[in-house]
């Protein structure tokens, strides 16, 4: 008889964002006369810019006729759009990182799930607390996690780092010495962020115990204060300590068109094997490269119309965001994130937990967001809303949280 992987097994209920979308779709099913405001998954709402379509259209068209029809992408992505990402993202902030050390992919999900795969499951991991369930879900279904406590919600091998209003949500170094130690920055969920200077007393943690970082950039594009760091290779040292995980979805709308890549510097070595050589290989074997029309859609965001475009949807954003902060703030929340970030984190009132928060908001006001408990023992009384509405929507939906 075959045997699964039993540390599927293990997992304890679904995926947070499906869960959450069971229960809204139930309660939506129970009451269709109602209009629900859905501030919940971090989904973008505004359409794929101008210079991106045109970029889109033109690929299409190129697969139309044989002379410019493309087949299987090179394994690691399309030279034009790594010296694109290269050029622009890492070279023009001052950041010696070259096309060669960029992995082009369907998107940071996928990445920061798989990356593990090239580490040892008997790497312990350090995670902030509150945090993404990606980083710790895939690490429960590699084995590397231990034991389950429903009681206290915590694997017993995996390095919790609480982020809360008590630390002004900075991780500190663990007790326990980490292999691996996840950081998003800017944070998701809570949407705030460390300084430059704190994240370089990371990078020389990483260093001096042998640690590697696996720093989630996603949301970079909402950086609005000077003292943030937009990569950790502007940090001295990250190249030998640092890999980094990039999405298209929040900066560029890609979350329904699939693209990402992940930086893997070739200075970075256990013993003397690199690891890019290891991702070159998992790379080359599990994944058959992105789409050309989306590669050619992503080069498009480095185009001078494209960069114009998406300055502009990402104040948008933005602009939601603001409002959330400052609304809530005047409905006597307490409030955190949204500066740098498209999330906006708050304390739940009146002791309420994440859930029954969830529950009030969504039958009294219609409005959908996210227990911050799904997050990690340390989100419990906290909630998480999203930027990503359109502005009509995040103003309504602020007008029915003050009237409840
Ligand atoms: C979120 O809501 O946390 C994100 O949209 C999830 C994701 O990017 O996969």
């Amino acid at each position: 008889m075959f045997k699964i992987n039993d540390n599927y097994q293990k997992l304890p209920g679904s995926y947070l964002f499906s869960t959450i979308a069971k229960k809204v779709n139930a309660y939506q099913e129970a009451n269709p006369e109602k209009n629900l405001i859905r501030l919940g998954i971090g989904d973008v709402t505004q359409p794929i810019a101008p210079a991106i379509i045109d970029a889109l259209h033109g690929a299409v068209d190129e697969m139309g006729h044989a002379e410019t029809f493309h087949g299987y992408a090179p394994d690691l992505g399309y030279e034009f759009l790594r010296s694109a990402i290269a050029k622009n993202d890492y070279q023009a902030r001052g950041c010696d990182i070259s096309p060669d050390e960029i992995f082009v992919s369907d998107g940071a999900k996928s990445d920061s799930a798989n990356i593990q795969e090239i580490f040892s499951v008997e790497n312990k991991i350090a995670v902030c607390d509150p945090v993404y369930p990606v980083y710790v879900d895939s690490n429960v279904m590699a084995g590397r996690t231990g034991t389950y406590d429903p009681a206290t919600e915590m694997w017993s091998d995996v390095i919790y780092m609480p982020c809360t209003k008590e630390n002004n949500f900075v991780p500190e170094f663990p007790k326990q010495v980490p292999d691996m130690i996840y950081l998003c920055l800017p944070n998701n969920p809570t949407g705030t962020t460390l300084t430059k200077d704190q994240l370089q007393m990371w990078v020389d943690y990483a260093n001096k115990v042998g640690a590697v970082i696996l720093y989630d950039g996603a949301y970079e594009a909402y950086i609005s204060e000077d003292n943030v760091a937009h990569t950790i290779y502007e940090c001295e040292g990250a190249r030998t300590c640092a890999i980094e995980l990039k999405s298209f979805s929040k900066n560029a709308g890609f979350t329904g068109v699939r693209l990402g890549y992940t930086v893997v510097p070739k200075d970075l070595k256990c013993d003397d094997v690199a690891l890019h050589g290891m991702w070159a290989r998992r790379h080359g074997t599990k994944f058959n490269g992105a789409p050309y029309i989306v590669q050619r859609a992503g080069e498009a965001v480095y185009s001078d119309a494209g960069k114009a475009q998406l300055k502009e949807q990402v104040a948008y954003y933005m602009k939601n965001a603001a409002a959330i902060k400052n609304g809530l703030q005047e409905a006597g929340y307490e409030v955190f994130g949204g500066v740098n970030a498209p999330y906006i984190w708050l304390k739940t009132p009146d002791q309420m937990t994440s859930w029954q928060f969830f529950d009030y908001l969504l039958e009294t006001a219609n409005v959908v967001g996210t227990p911050g408990s799904g997050f990690g023992p340390s989100g419990e009384g906290y909630f998480r809303l999203t930027a990503f509405g359109t502005y009509e929507n995040t103003l309504a939906a602020l007008e029915r949280i003050k009237a409840m």
